[in-house]
């Protein structure tokens, strides 16, 4: 048993507002298990905030021609205050900005750096001559090597998913002034994260082998790719200055200083006790996070704290995968999401339903989708019709028959034994599916209980018997007011503000977490308030006016990048025919590992079987497109992508809103069939 409970939860970018995939990833989840703790009357400290620094903020701030802070200051303050109108009970939500995160974080980069923990290195990075400054690799665009599209960044290339790196762009461009870059030589603090390899390995692949299984599978691969030192500083001026004498224009890089945010923002939240908080064992300290952040909180973060030696390790970091929307892939810059502060606005009143739906449909072993049709469904048919129905049932008929008073429990017939015994067992299946961090089956046996009550009333039929057996109907209907304060228990890390209203209707305070699987919360005799609602039945035109507001955002994206890709230059015949393009079959299909958009295809070229790395994931299953038969390059040099050799290029038609799909030939042809 921990004496305190440290939750961290992924500290959002603030380029831009929160959406539903961070909800469903991080914060509902961490919300959830917070709110769980402090039900059970554990020490907990919830820690959020705003991670300030990075490349992505520069580059929007350039983009809107404003400051780097004006941009964090508006989404910083956004984010916090949709994060309060959701319910999620941070106990602190800071930001990497503040000087307590500035000092704390520099404080720690100056331990590892006397402690001798880094190692220095000088490498050729792109600086522009006419800006005077080192450019990141979101800072040089030029034409991606891969499928020869404009507008590739230094670090990816977002048409075609390609991990790059800037020196191999082709006509390498800075995006500041336009101006061609040049290599120059530049001095950088790394990490050795080898030298923490065995110790990784133990303490992770030994000692934790019931984190979820997606997450220690993506640390076991990196673990056996065998990890590598990592740059933790940049050349920018936007960040946490190095804190060492001729670092000037050098600052921490993001990775490296907002983990430490969860630090400081414990330190600023408890500046007399923090230190108990992170550096003591009987701490727990568990991460809530997304899939894309694992590497860092499972990896990294702990090889720093390693490193520093004053820390705690995280004990569990149950990280999620992620939603989609209406089957495709959220976007921060495409638009496509469902933003937090505008779904505040447009639903009033519905925090708990998105609450529910995000939980029920979380995204915990698999991406998963949202959509809006699922949303009305399960507001309609699981909130109104079994939980709100109960609620309002056991509340009406005790109105009805008893003038709003507990009324008394009598003889107990064997159905009525048959439930109350239900009770414990379903808070012990609750406990052990959150306690595993399974927050979605959780909220099912949460709803069991609903499910229990409304079928225990449905089957006992009070409204039938009320003119023979009073007494009966007195006892079922104490079994049922004493499930419904059950829920007030069960419930509250779920659906807080539905909770605050079934509460006020029982005239209780929430009962402690012990009494759950009791029928005594109630006393004989106890005055109920009024019934309400709990939730109302959302119509079809509430959701047909959000599927037409995606729609909208569909088309708008579909027109700001309607310009087509521009004509390339004129080339001769020739230039032509120096391409060997063939028809061939993908004989096998697999995912690259740790790339989202990357497939490894075995093919048949009619003349060998060869590999090909394709960034065609997004698009299409390793399952869709095994067997068929794809146009390929197939005398394009061979290059390493992700650690393997491509031998070729799948023809791909792009679209400009990057949509991606295969040209395949109308009818089967022979595998190595001349294409021209
Ligand atoms: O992926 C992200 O949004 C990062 N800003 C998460 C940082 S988590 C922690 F390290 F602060
Ligand atoms: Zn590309």
């Amino acid at each position: 048993m921990y004496k305190r409970y440290l939750i961290t939860s992924a500290l959002p970018y603030a380029n831009g507002p929160v959406h539903i995939g961070h909800l469903a990833g991080v914060y509902i989840p961490a919300d959830i298990y917070s709110r769980y703790l402090r039900l059970k009357g554990c020490d907990v400290v919830f820690i959020g905030g705003s991670d300030e620094h990075g490349v992505p903020i520069t580059l929007k701030a350039k983009e809107s021609g404003v400051s780097p802070q004006d941009v964090v200051d508006k989404y910083h303050n956004l984010m916090k205050d949709s994060f309060r109108r959701l319910g999620i009970t941070f106990d602190i939500y800071s930001r990497t900005t503040s000087p307590v995160h500035h000092e704390t974080a520099a404080a720690f980069f100056k331990k590892l750096y006397d402690d001798g923990k880094f190692i220095e290195q000088t490498s050729e990075q792109f600086y522009d001559e006419e800006a005077n400054q080192f450019l990141a690799d979101r800072y040089i665009t030029g034409v991606c090597p891969r499928c020869a599209c404009e507008g590739a960044y230094g670090d990816q290339c977002e048409k075609c998913g390609s991990t790059l790196s800037p020196n191999e762009l082709i006509n390498p461009k800075s995006a500041i002034s336009g101006s061609v870059p040049v290599l120059r030589e530049t001095l950088h603090w790394y990490l050795p994260l080898d030298r923490y390899q065995d110790f990784l390995e133990d303490w992770i692949l030994n000692g934790h082998k019931e984190w979820k299984t997606n997450v220690y599978g993506q640390c076991k691969s990196w673990l056996d790719q065998g990890l590598q030192p990592r740059a933790v500083s940049r050349d920018l001026s936007w960040g946490v200055p190095v804190p060492v004498e001729g670092a000037e224009g050098k600052v921490l890089y993001v990775w490296f200083d907002a983990p430490i945010g969860y630090i400081s923002n414990t330190k600023e939240l408890l500046p007399d006790s923090w230190e108990l908080w992170w550096k003591d064992s009987e701490t727990r300290l568990v991460h809530f996070i997304g899939k894309d952040n694992i590497v860092f909180h499972c990896i990294v973060f702990p090889a720093m704290l390693k490193a520093h030696g004053d820390f705690i390790l995280p004990d569990n970091v149950p990280a999620n995968e992620f939603l989609n929307l209406e089957g495709r892939k959220l976007s921060t810059t495409r638009n496509w999401a469902i933003w937090l502060h505008e779904y505040l606005d447009e639903l009033p009143d519905k925090e708990d339903v998105l609450r529910y739906v995000l939980c029920a449909n979380a995204p915990e072993t698999k991406d998963n989708d949202f959509t809006w049709k699922d949303f009305q469904t399960r507001n309609n048919s699981e909130l109104v019709a079994i939980l709100g129905n109960f609620v309002n049932r056991a509340m009406v008929l005790t109105q009805k028959y008893f003038e709003g008073k507990v009324p008394k429990i009598n003889d107990l017939a064997d159905y009525d034994k048959a439930v109350i015994a239900e009770l414990p067992e379903i808070r012990k299946e609750f406990e052990h599916a959150i306690e595993t961090f399974r927050f979605r089956e959780a909220l099912k046996k949460a709803m069991d209980l609903s499910r229990l009550g409304n079928k225990y009333l449905a089957d006992t039929e009070p409204w039938k018997i009320a003119k023979t057996d009073m007494n009966r109907v007195a006892t079922i209907l104490n079994l049922s007011l004493q499930i419904c304060a059950n829920l007030c228990i069960i419930l509250e890390p779920f659906l807080p503000f539905s909770m605050i209203k079934l509460r006020k209707m029982l005239a209780i305070e929430t009962p402690a977490w012990d009494k759950l699987g009791e029928v005594n919360l109630l006393t004989e005799g106890h005055q109920l308030s009024a019934p309400e609602l709990l939730f109302e039945k959302i119509e079809d035109g509430v959701i047909e006016k959000q599927i037409n507001k995606l729609r909208a955002k569909e088309k708008a994206n579909a027109a700001a990048a309607s310009d087509v890709a521009p004509r390339k230059e004129t080339i001769q015949f020739d230039d032509f025919g120096k391409t060997d393009i063939r028809v061939v079959k993908v004989v096998a299909a697999e995912r690259v590992p740790k790339t989202d958009k990357l497939l490894k295809l075995t093919i048949d070229t009619g003349i060998d079987t060869r590999t090909i790395v394709s960034g065609i994931a997004e698009f299409y299953k390793p399952e869709d497109i095994t067997g068929k038969q794809v146009c390929v390059l197939i005398n394009l040099a061979a290059r390493k992508i992700k650690g393997i050799e491509s031998q070729g290029m799948i023809l791909m038609a792009r679209n400009s809103s990057g949509k991606m799909c295969l040209l395949q030939p109308s009818e089967t042809m022979d595998n190595g069939s001349e294409i021209g």
